[in-house]
């Protein structure tokens, strides 16, 4: 077997020619079964789109028809092998939603082959496959330009074509290019050289592919993420991984780089026996001659020491179809630690055709960009470029569940990291102390016109009544004054909602019990303002009133407007309200009181303790 493997992407769409170039390659050099060949040549005759000749995307298309029972794979891995290397090679779904599963094959490829239809030219698709390759760390691009037949071969089509695309690399830096005319269907340049294009003198395809450079792992000091802690029995502790970067023997002093406790590697566990030296991209599990703290998520390291920092500075590709928003949290896998992570800013958004970079608020759907994210924990990390297993991570919307990003760390952010969080002498618990309270924030949310006011303030009146000390955060008052400057577009509720949650957390640190009535209408902010307060000190009330009756109310007439269309974006009508799972307390106002329902409320604050 060959020893030398090299990683390919492969992106295009299929329209492109990719299943048929992917096909040929693994027809000429995998290895196809006699009976899967033979069927192969059946079906080209039935169903094939080449007269007379063998359609190579079937092959391909069979496999990807398979893969698509299998939902979950995003990415096919095919492998086929010459007698110089073997090959992987990532293929990757065309269509523009699919820049998702793009990014997981670059991740991992060291060369990527662009397809470009030489009837249609460089597309943006192009450029934003070239510029996520680069960005995630791939030097070499083949440009293979198909369809050369149906062009008729024609040299200043591939010129034309070539020229353009070494432009735009150019910007990209860093890149080597190779542009390669190519007609996969008769296989001319792809494994064989072309008898219909004489012009062309360079090398063919698979003749790039085998020559290629496979770019060595950088030389860096040993890393390894805990996975987990393994403790079989008593008499035996170690932690598994897979190493990161680096080597690793026994007598090498390590460190637990979160709680800089050091020790000396006993041994070097694996199924196969123990190691005298592990490598990068090994799994392992390292035994130690001390007992340290070491837990999952943890990075075991040799100095020089890796960053830990929980204000960072990343770029993001951007997948889904709601756009991510400053402010807005969401879980953060970087290798095996999960923190949660929120964008403070965004510094700019690339322009794909240009490489222009924009000022933005927020990133929308296939847009890259470099963000500012502020971590709820600290974590361990090297910049992608070093390190692409310690620097590279995807975040995940904590309602959907989607992956909605991948991220590439630049490094920490700096100024972010100095702007420390003022200890007080005279903390939360003092200031309650002397209000003899429980600071806790009862947040009301629910459609305009639930009644989530008129509840708010009658809950008020009662609590000031027996002595403690409020404050009442109103939607139509608070819009007047600290968020006069925003609207009702998804960004600014969400910024609106951000805002508020501070407010809130910063008067329970007052020592206040903070009344908040917001329609915020989405599920992930009421999860943040949760989060910025104590366990058990947030208490949300789900004001909820049919939009029906809502809209019968109407106390501001304003139903009647965004009916007629003269409002948009209007909450209940043409704007969404993500409703509640799990409020600790749900009013139901359709048969009740607005009286009866506030002493709902006293009433479960009682029960709960947080007043007597
Ligand atoms: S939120 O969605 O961002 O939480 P907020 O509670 O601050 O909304 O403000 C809602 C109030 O603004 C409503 O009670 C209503 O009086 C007014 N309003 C004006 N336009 C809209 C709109 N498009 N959608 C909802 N409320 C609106």
């Amino acid at each position: 077997m060959p020893a030398s493997l090299l990683r390919v992407l492969t992106c295009g769409s299929v329209d492109d020619g990719k299943s048929t170039l992917i096909g040929r390659l693994l027809y000429e050099c995998g290895r196809i079964p006699d009976d899967v060949q033979a069927a192969l040549a059946r079906d080209s005759a039935r169903y094939g789109t080449v007269p007379g000749g063998i359609d190579y995307a079937l092959l391909v298309d069979g496999l990807a028809a398979e893969r698509e029972q299998g939902i979950t794979i995003d990415v096919a891995y095919r492998y086929f092998e010459t007698p110089a290397r073997r090959f992987i090679l990532a293929d990757t779904p065309g269509h523009e939603q699919y820049t998702r599963n793009m990014v997981t094959g670059a991740s991992m490829s060291d060369l990527a082959v662009l397809l470009v239809d030489a009837r249609k030219g460089l597309l943006i698709q192009t450029r934003r496959h070239a510029t996520i390759a680069a960005m995630l760390g791939i030097k070499q691009i083949v440009l293979a330009v198909n369809k050369m037949d149906l062009v008729g071969y024609d040299q200043s089509v591939f010129d034309a074509i070539a020229t353009g695309f070494a432009a735009f690399a150019e910007k990209l830096g860093g890149l080597s290019v190779i542009a390669i005319p190519v007609a996969a269907v008769v296989g001319d340049n792809v494994t064989a050289p072309s008898r219909n294009m004489p012009w062309y003198t360079g090398k063919i395809l698979l003749s790039v592919l085998e020559e290629a450079e496979i770019p060595a792992p950088p030389s860096a000091s040993f890393r390894m993420p805990v996975q987990y802690v393994n403790r079989p029995d008593l008499n035996f502790r170690g932690f598994s991984g897979t190493v990161a970067a680096g080597r690793v023997r026994p007598g090498d002093k390590i460190t637990n780089v979160q709680s800089r406790v050091a020790a000396t590697v006993t041994s070097i566990v694996t199924m196969d026996g123990d190691l005298q030296e592990a490598q990068a991209g090994t799994a392992v599990t390292i035994v130690l001659d001390t007992e340290i703290d070491v837990s999952r998520g943890d990075v075991l390291a040799m100095t020089p020491l890796p960053e830990t920092s929980d204000k960072l500075v990343a770029r993001l590709a951007w997948f889904d179809e709601i756009p991510l928003f400053r402010g807005r949290s969401y879980q953060m896998m970087l290798g095996t630690r999960i923190v949660t992570a929120t964008v403070s800013s965004v510094s700019h958004v690339l322009d794909v055709d240009t490489l222009d970079e924009n000022p933005a608020r927020d990133l929308k759907f296939n847009e890259i960009g470099l963000v500012n994210l502020s971590l709820a924990q600290a974590v361990t990390f090297e910049p992608y470029r070093q390190n692409r297993v310690m620097g590279g991570f995807i975040l995940i919307d904590r309602v959907t569940r989607n992956t909605v990003a991948a991220g590439m760390i630049e490094g920490t952010d700096r100024i972010a990291s100095d702007v420390h969080w003022h200890q007080a002498e005279v903390d939360k618990a003092a200031r309650a102390a002397l209000k003899g309270q429980h600071p806790a924030v009862l947040w009301f949310t629910g459609l305009s016109g639930a009644g989530k006011s008129t509840i708010a303030n009658l809950v008020e009146k009662r609590l000031h009544t027996i002595g403690r000390h409020t404050i009442l955060l109103d939607g139509d008052n608070v819009r007047h004054g600290l968020n006069r400057d925003l609207g009702f577009s998804e960004a600014d509720r969400v910024e609106n909602i951000r805002r508020v949650a501070e407010v809130s957390r910063l008067c329970v640190d007052a020592g206040l019990i903070v009344l908040v009535s917001f329609i915020s209408p989405y599920r992930a902010e009421r999860l943040l303002a949760r989060e910025r307060v104590a366990d058990g000190e947030f208490i949300e009330v789900f004001v909820d009133t049919p939009v029906d009756e809502c809209r019968k109310r109407d106390p501001k007439g304003l139903y009647a407007k965004a009916d007629a269309g003269q409002i948009k974006n209007f909450t209940g009508v043409d704007a969404p309200y993500e409703a509640p799972l799990a409020a600790e307390i749900h009013l139901r106002t359709v048969d009740e009181s607005a009286e009866s329902l506030a002493d709902q409320v006293v009433m479960e604050l009682r029960n709960r303790k947080l007043i007597d």
